[in-house]
């Protein structure tokens, strides 16, 4: 979603941008624009599509100046067009902003009764638009920001930027994130610390609600309700703030390539060597008579499975929903039970949303998350890092695994804590966990015959993913992921429901991508694979050795993992299902880090 940047600095301003833009191009865009203050003169650049066309424009027409905003604008209201992009400008104001205004049709209205016409069809230039006014009508930059701010609803981070004000920015968050980043004699604003690296690893998160009236002294942080607010400074691990490809050729196929070693961090973080686990105090589900999982996207995936986990190993009732469906069902929660949310980036605005539809109605809120500044760690009664490292590309990969990984580990606690597994199953289940890393290593070998395969499957006008218990989530978590980055329209269905429907999409052309580890279920998997290939369709089996060597004749494909545990098998199936994603994108030639109209951590409705 829209990345923000501002600078008060002591060099110029536009190179600085451009660069903090270029760290959050992850987040997905569509437009990206900057704006300085020069001389007290206020002036902006824009462009549509990636940054490059930003930064041929400032070639062509610099911008000057030591202080200044930046954009990168993924459309909400109105398309991706120089008019709609930011910075939005209106007479001596410039405003950035990330979220969604919710009146500000009202507010539009109001404006332009007023004789304040609006040039873009945006949210944002209404904000602008709403401080000019203010101003025209007396008011200092300070307050005119401050009056804005207190009028808008919904959700959004904003940077204001002045005409005459050389040395003033005014930051302010309301359900989106914003950072500042404190130099020396310099100050900075950004969506993240990710993108305030290069120039500081001092970072004051603004709370919710915050305004933050920034000069090259410092920041001022006023909360709702005006009042002074001390927020602390932290410093940044700049190890955490690393953007390198280190020679991948995108961030995906590294990030896909990581799992073994941050899957063994993770592991190592949460059990100790003599086979017990080391979750943090407060981890006890003694008593608990629930489990809700809620998150979106691969997140919730990653719940579906854990479903599976909760009840068959633990025997807890488990509850899984998408978040922009839980929060508005007004579901009855039962006060003990456990609401737990899972999110990558802890900022998607319906997970949050739905955490605080559950805030007070269960015995915990807890988090599964891998950014622990975030809104979703920090409201939470527990929050548990997955410690996946930063996810760049767009599509979700070793932050899926990690939070599998993590969702493993709560189960089997779960498990333990009602009594459901001793000492010894436990031991055992967490060695399984511990070869991962190993298996996962040999299914990452396995990218040549993948390529391979995937040079086919572009051919491929839709792909059926098939899986049966935890499988089947894994298949839905396939589609989506092949769906995302290649374009090709893919769905992913539990084995036994493809006779209930979509059997009447197979045909020769139809590539059905099986995944079925050899376990209780395989039997009945293979039968639904028969039956699509009586039907001509291609199948493409996943499965062990002998699963393979069982059911593998009469397939189109087949691929060999390593024999695993079948309990925690989706884990490792996630790998060539991410690996046919990757390649297929190569052969059709996509933007596989950032796949058009999406956006990395989506912060709006
Ligand atoms: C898919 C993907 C998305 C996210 C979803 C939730 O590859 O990445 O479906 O999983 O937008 O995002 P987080 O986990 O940040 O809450």
């Amino acid at each position: 979603m829209c990345g923000i940047v501002g600078v008060l600095g002591n060099h110029e301003a536009a190179p600085l941008l451009v660069e903090a833009l270029k760290r959050l191009e992850y987040r997905g865009y569509d437009s990206a624009g900057i704006a300085t203050v020069n001389g007290g003169k206020l002036d902006r650049r824009r462009a549509v599509g990636k940054l490059v066309n930003l930064s041929d424009l400032l070639v062509h027409q610099p911008l000057a100046g030591k202080s200044g905003i930046g954009h990168t604008r993924w459309a909400t209201h109105g398309a991706a067009t120089v008019t709609n992009a930011h910075p939005h400008k209106a007479g001596p104001v410039a405003v950035v902003h990330n979220g969604i205004i919710e009146n500000f049709r009202a507010l539009r209205a109001e404006l332009a009764e007023a004789g304040y016409a609006q040039e873009s069809q945006t949210d944002t230039e209404t904000v602008a638009l709403l401080a000019q006014r203010f101003m025209d009508e007396g008011l200092s930059p300070i307050h005119a920001a401050r009056d804005t701010i207190a009028r808008l609803e919904g959700a959004f981070a904003l940077c204001f930027l002045f005409a005459g004000e050389d040395d003033l920015m005014i930051a302010a968050r309301k359900g989106s994130p914003l950072a500042i980043g404190h130099g020396t004699g310099e100050m900075f604003v950004g969506s993240d610390a990710i993108a305030l690296a290069p120039m500081t690893d001092r970072i004051t998160y603004l709370e919710e609600g915050d305004w933050a009236v920034l000069t090259r002294k410092g920041a001022e942080i006023f909360d709702s309700l005006d009042r002074r607010a001390n927020r602390a400074e932290t410093r940044i691990q700049i190890e955490a703030t690393r953007v390198e490809k280190a020679g991948y050729k995108h961030f995906m196929a590294k990030e896909i390539a990581e799992q073994p070693v941050v899957i063994a961090d993770a592991l190592k973080h949460y059990t100790t060597a003599e086979g017990t686990l080391r979750l943090p105090e407060g981890v006890d589900f003694t008593g608990v008579d629930r489990i809700t999982m809620v998150a979106c996207g691969t997140a919730s995936y990653a719940c579906h499975v854990a479903k599976y986990w909760f009840e068959q190993i633990a025997g807890l009732p488990a509850e899984i929903d998408v978040a922009s469906e839980f929060r508005y069902r007004e579901p009855p929660l039962s006060p003990a039970s456990w609401a737990l949310f899972v999110s990558q980036s802890g900022e998607t605005a319906d997970t949050l949303a739905a955490l605080r539809y559950a805030n007070g109605k269960v015995a915990r809120v807890v988090s599964v998350v891998n950014v622990p500044t975030s809104s979703i760690a920090r409201e939470s009664d527990l929050a548990l890092p997955i410690l996946a490292g930063v996810e760049i590309g767009v599509a979700s990969t070793k932050a899926f695994t990690c939070q599998l990984t993590v969702l493993a580990l709560l189960a089997l606690k779960a498990a333990h804590d009602r009594g459901r597994i001793d000492d010894v199953a436990l031991a055992a289940h967490l060695d399984a966990l511990r070869n991962l890393p190993g298996l996962m290593n040999h299914a990452l070998s396995l990218s040549t015959p993948i390529a391979a395969i995937a040079d086919d499957l572009a051919k491929a006008q839709d792909i059926l993913f098939l899986g049966r218990g935890a499988m089947y989530p894994l298949a839905l978590e396939g589609a989506l992921k092949l769906k995302e980055i290649s374009y090709i329209h893919a769905e992913g269905y539990a084995s036994g429901e493809l006779k209930h429907g979509p059997i009447a999409l197979i045909d020769a052309a139809v590539p059905v991508i099986v995944m079925a580890p050899r376990d209780g279920l395989f039997d009945k998997t293979v039968s639904n694979m028969q039956e699509v290939m009586a039907r001509h369709g291609k199948v493409l089996l996943i499965s062990d050795a002998h699963g393979v060597a069982e059911a593998g004749a009469g397939a189109w494909k087949t691929l060999t993992l390593p024999d695993m545990p079948p309990v925690f098998a989706p884990i490792l199936y996630a790998i060539p299902a991410q690996l046919l994603a990757y390649h297929t994108a190569i052969a059709k030639g996509t933007d596989v880090d950032q796949p058009r109209n999406l956006a990395k951590s989506v912060t709006v409705e």
